[in-house]
């Protein structure tokens, strides 16, 4: 059986995950709304990436008997800034998730559950990428800064982002 305090700091996690898909989507609309629809595009995405994140979490509470516990979603920003505001709050809400993931394996190791810490592994990964992909946006904004004709062609280019998968067997 799944130690309580372990139990509770995964349910928690998908609270976090599903959050960062509503913080994403709410962007993805304003960006929609702003008329661009390659970065509204982007964030799309990542909404989807975030389900997936919450799904890993919810699935491997229940594949240990635990009990998922849904809580209350805080509602997200509405009023957001420029695109380079925007991928920074982004890479700063990542950022936060890194140490929540980093909270959870330490609470692993210190309740010794080498299954989830385990478990845990593939979201250390993913957290490096997330951080990189949201630091490569803030990066090329930064260098563009207010010019449109820059913002458009990264626009076009974001537009061609995929459609997440979940990882194989799963
Ligand atoms: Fe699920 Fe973007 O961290």
């Amino acid at each position: 059986m799944i130690n309580e305090r372990m139990l509770k700091a995964l349910n928690e996690q998908v609270t976090e995950e599903t959050y960062s898909a509503y913080l994403y989507q709410s962007m993805s609309a304003h960006f929609d709304f702003k008329g661009l629809k390659g970065f509204s595009h982007w964030m799309d995405m990542q909404t989807q990436e975030e389900m997936i994140h919450a799904r890993k979490f919810y699935d491997y509470i229940l594949e240990r008997g635990g009990r998922v516990l849904l809580d209350t979603i805080q509602a997200p920003p509405h009023d957001f800034g420029t695109p380079l505001e925007i991928f920074s709050s982004a890479l700063e809400h990542e950022e936060y998730i890194t140490g929540k993931i980093n909270d959870l394996v330490e609470l692993a190791q210190e309740v010794k559950d080498h299954a989830t810490f385990n478990f845990l592994q593939w979201f250390i990964g993913e957290q490096v990428e997330e951080e990189a992909n949201a630091g490569e946006m803030v990066d090329k904004l930064t260098l563009i800064g207010d010019h449109p004709g820059s913002l458009y062609q990264i626009d076009k280019e974001l537009s061609a982002r995929a459609v997440p998968t979940p990882p194989a067997g799963e």
